[in-house]
């Protein structure tokens, strides 16, 4: 396995992670499998800049020694502890142990936490800098984009940006670049990416994103630590970015269910027919469980409104609705609004938890919820229809 040049004296020697299919402990599918991307650059001063998940850690040190003997590395840039990035320097360690690991004092505090060893740390703030011969580094501490620990590094002579696991897609591929691959795959992974991790640090994204703005040399190539880099047009991921951390949306509903004998689902279809009645609104419809928590959140990230259906059981909600209510409340989505329907037999409740929690999530419930006890008659499917129209006014609105 080869290092892959992506600039003069700079090399990919990341690791393709094609079998994956779900990370952060099953929170998130990876359809597309990810990379663990780790770059080498070779100067006066022998610097790598982040390293491999633990069990790609032969990959990384093959492609290392395509350019160069693992034991010349003389700095190691990690920019953020979690072991997907950071898994692999104990092994790079072996080969060079006197390599100044260079990380902010928080990264400092997690790597003695994960790995039990002193390693010949030097830790850095924002600003600081660190000369490798001709090229000069430039570290920014990022602070949870998207551990407490995490920076980006900059690599001032070439205007290439190091940022770890902003801009990153999970998203394997034989191709390294934006312009190698199909943009609308490209954008759906790098959406569903930020909806899925990043969305409760939006606004320190915000920040960050004026900060990255005001570097000395506009950004030429953005390296991320997950999947393609971005060297055609590296404004396009930041406009994006821009854009999801300010809760854009568009005229965009989805609609969330689950149902025990077939009542909630005929209310499901009716609402949806009474939104696309509209002609002017975007809707989608996923049942559950046969539906993907992480491919909705990545749908609701651009939608106005989410309508959430459930049968009521125990009281309360069918559980496999719950998970994504859990995740909604994690993630805090701005700009959204939500409401709730359902059927009951003799004791109503799921309409209930579902506003309860889209409430906790930061969604204001902007219309009353609708119940159907037992089954819907004609008269109850009218209902949903007009129901689903006067969530599409209030979207247009
Ligand atoms: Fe890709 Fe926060 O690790």
């Amino acid at each position: 396995m080869k290092a892959f040049k992506i600039a003069e004296n700079i090399y990919w020697v990341g690791a393709v992670d094609w079998d994956v299919r779900d990370f952060h402990g099953h929170s998130y599918t990876v359809h597309r499998g990810t990379t663990y991307n780790a770059y080498l650059i070779i100067d006066e001063k022998i610097c790598l800049v982040d390293s491999v998940y633990t069990p790609f850690s032969e990959e990384l040190l093959e492609r290392i020694k395509s350019v160069i003997e693992p034991s010349k590395i003389d700095y190691i840039i990690a920019n953020h502890v979690e072991v997907d990035h950071s898994g692999s320097i104990l092994e790079v360690l072996k080969f060079a142990p006197n390599a100044k690991v260079f990380c902010t004092q928080k990264g400092k505090d997690g790597f003695l936490s994960h790995f039990f060893e002193n390693w010949n740390f030097q830790t850095v703030k924002t600003g600081e800098t660190l000369k490798l011969g001709k090229r000069t580094l430039t570290f920014i501490e990022a602070p949870f984009i998207h551990w407490p620990d995490s920076m980006f590094t900059y690599i001032n002579d070439d205007a290439i940006l190091l940022p770890n696991d902003a801009f990153g897609q999970h998203y394997a591929t034989a191709q390294r670049f934006d312009d190698e691959v199909p943009e609308s795959e490209l954008m759906e992974e790098a959406a569903k990416y930020f909806a899925n991790i990043l969305t409760p640090f939006s606004p320190l994204i915000l920040k960050k994103l004026d900060e990255v703005a005001k570097l000395k040399n506009p950004i030429k190539m953005l390296c991320p630590s997950h999947g393609i880099i971005w060297r055609k047009d590296p404004a396009k991921i930041i406009n994006a970015y821009q854009k999801w951390a300010s809760g854009d949306y568009k005229k965009k509903i989805i609609i969330v269910y689950d149902t025990m004998w077939g009542s909630t689902e005929k209310m499901a279809r009716n609402i949806l027919e009474g939104i696309s009645s509209d002609g002017n609104i975007e809707v989608k419809l996923f049942k559950m469980p046969v539906s993907d928590s992480s491919d909705i959140i990545k749908e609701f990230l651009d939608s106005r409104f989410i309508v959430i259906g459930s049968s009521t059981l125990n009281k309360g909600i069918l559980p496999t609705l719950a998970a994504l209510l859990e995740d909604l409340e994690g993630l805090r989505f701005k700009n959204k609004l939500g409401a709730a329907f359902g059927s009951f037999g003799w004791s109503s409740g799921a309409v209930e938890s579902i506003e309860t929690r889209l409430k906790k999530a930061g969604i204001e419930v902007a219309s009353p919820s609708l119940t159907t006890k037992w089954v819907p008659d004609g008269a109850k499917l009218n209902e949903c229809f007009e129901f689903g129209k006067k969530i599409a006014e209030k979207v247009k609105q």
